[in-house]
């Protein structure tokens, strides 16, 4: 069953690459009936269709380091520009940077909106090169899956939409994943400190099961947004 809540939510996943941060924006979306905006993502629907933005973030993303901020933002404001982010948003990888987040603060007071809370998912580097080598998802509707973690009920078949086609994502591999964990403690895990100032900082153990990091997380979303 779909929970909503009250008003237009704005939460933020915080994380390392592989803590989760996209396998629990889609159970929050299902559950409360935000909107996921993965920036990871839409960088990757731009490389697919070959824009410029996605001509200039190929590389970047290819060599585990981030995107400049001016694409970016671009980017993610093109899809806060969408009539269903009305419904609340999931920010899933964005912001990366302090550049990022005042940004964002300053495009949220222009519409009137408010961070109501930014979720560490905490986890242990040493986790996040299996996590990350192991993902593949479903070619069709983008559900996540993972070689030892969680495989779908019926192999080759996805739980959600029986698709039976799979991809794994270019930077998935170790050497790249140890760029994007060095990029994630230089520009983003600042940010950890930046929303705490703010009051909105919450966390989350991510070594956890996928399940019980839903709960908590869904216990967390329906606390902020009553
Ligand atoms: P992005 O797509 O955001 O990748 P990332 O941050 O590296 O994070 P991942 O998507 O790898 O991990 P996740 O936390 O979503 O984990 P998942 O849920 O899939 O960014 C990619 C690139 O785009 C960047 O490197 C950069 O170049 C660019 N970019 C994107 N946003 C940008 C921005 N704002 N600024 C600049 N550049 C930007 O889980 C991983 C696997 O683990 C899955 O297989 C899952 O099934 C499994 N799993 C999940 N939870 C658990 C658990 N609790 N226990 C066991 N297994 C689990
Ligand atoms: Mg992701």
């Amino acid at each position: 069953m779909t929970e909503t809540t009250t008003r237009s939510a704005v939460l933020i996943l915080l994380g390392p690459p592989g803590a989760g941060k996209g396998t629990q924006a889609r159970m929050l979306e299902e559950r409360f009936g935000l909107v996921q905006l993965s920036t990871g993502d839409l960088l990757r629907a731009a490389v697919a269709a070959g824009t410029d933005a996605g001509k200039a973030a190929k590389a970047v993303m290819e060599a585990g380091e981030l995107v400049s901020d001016e694409i970016v933002l671009a980017i993610l404001k093109d899809r806060m520009a969408e009539p269903d982010t009305a419904r609340g948003v999931i920010l899933d990888g964005f912001p990366r940077t302090p550049g990022q987040a005042e940004a964002l603060d300053a495009l949220l007071s222009e519409q009137g909106l408010a961070i109501d809370a930014a979720i560490s998912i905490e986890v242990e580097d040493a986790a996040m090169v299996r996590r990350v080598s192991g993902r593949y998802t479903c070619a069709a509707c983008g559900e996540g899956y993972h070689d030892d973690f969680k495989q779908p009920a019926q192999a080759g078949i996805c739980d959600k939409c029986g698709g039976t086609a799979f991809k794994r994502r270019a930077d998935d591999n170790a050497e790249t994943v140890g760029a994007r964990l060095t990029a994630y403690h230089a520009s983003t895990a600042p940010l950890i400190a930046y929303y705490e100032a703010r009051g909105v900082l919450r966390s989350v153990d991510g070594m956890a099961a996928i399940d019980t990091i839903a709960q908590n997380l869904a216990a967390i979303v329906s606390e902020v947004t009553a």
